[in-house]
């Protein structure tokens, strides 16, 4: 939705758009802030709608649009839908509604997993039941690799212990050895981590399923994505950021739809910093606001 007439000089010096369903977004926002120290973001968390991971694709799909075009509306150069149920179902509609370059991390994750196994690669999926649901992932993977050997599982609690930031509580590894027992059966290669929160509980993931399993942060290979297509489309931006970024600093701009301080004291948690610009919006000031 950025004019057609804007120069590729001007657009280029334009932040980066994020969403997510709320707060695991920024486990994705971080792999971005690393991976491009330039570029600055624009992140919207839609905390007063989620969980989206038990959510029907009608509704993802609408509250996925909304937005995407509020991010537009803000005038950005790319988004990227770091919710993962929302890539999984909603990115088709996305991509048709707004005129823009749209990542979602299905694709970058999935191609991941096949780019670190072997050549009949077997890997497993872990996802909210949404993403699960729609088997996302698995068509990404065969789309890679049509050999791949497949399992795939929801793991819903692992959202609210990684927002409780429970990440090696015995409760915690109980939980995730239940879950993970499937996987460790299987013996996969490699693990897909398909939700926004669950890099939060690498370490007690990778202790259950063992060291030899490859855990993929799909926010991680998101990333890596996203910095080829800058490059590829002479979108990178020219201007260094003097001295040193930090994460969360006044260059990035925050906004939630409900529960502004909760969102800052889980980004703390999460990243270590609070959002020096951090404002809560309602999606319905959309057009008004640019
Ligand atoms: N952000 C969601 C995802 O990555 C997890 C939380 C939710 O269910 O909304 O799928």
């Amino acid at each position: 939705m950025n004019s057609p007439e804007l120069s590729n000089d001007l657009r280029r010096t334009l932040p980066i758009g994020i969403f997510d369903s709320g707060v695991g977004g920024l486990t994705v926002y971080r792999a971005l802030h690393n991976r491009l120290p330039n570029e600055h973001f624009v992140y919207l968390g839609d905390t007063a709608r989620v969980p989206y991971g038990t959510k029907s694709l009608a509704t993802v799909e609408r509250y996925a649009i909304e937005n995407s075009v509020f991010l537009a509306s803000r005038g950005i150069k790319l988004l990227v839908v770091a919710c993962n149920t929302a890539s999984a179902l909603a990115l088709p509609k996305i991509r048709a509604t707004i005129g823009l370059d749209v990542v979602g991390v299905i694709g970058p994750g999935a191609r991941k997993a096949v780019a670190v196994s072997g050549p009949q690669p077997r890997i497993a999926v872990i996802a909210t039941e949404a993403t699960i649901q729609s088997d996302a992932y698995a068509a990404s993977i065969r789309q890679a690799c049509e050999a791949a050997e497949i399992i795939q599982l929801a793991c819903p609690l692992f959202v609210p212990l990684a927002e409780e930031n429970w990440t090696d509580e015995p409760e915690t590894r109980s939980i995730a050895k239940r879950y993970l027992k499937r996987v460790v059966d299987f013996a996969p290669e490699s693990l897909v981590m398909g939700c926004t929160h669950y890099p939060i509980l690498r370490n007690v993931i990778q202790k259950t399923v063992g060291a030899n399993v490859k855990l993929i942060d799909s926010g991680e290979a998101c990333a890596d994505e996203v910095a080829a297509l800058l490059k590829e489309k002479g979108l990178e931006n020219p201007r260094e950021v003097e001295g040193k970024r930090r994460l969360c600093d006044d260059l990035d701009h925050f906004y939630v739809t409900d529960a502004a301080d909760r969102f800052g004291r889980v980004a703390e948690r999460f990243l270590g910093a609070k959002p020096a610009k951090l404002e809560a919006i309602e999606l319905g000031e959309v057009d008004s606001r640019r």
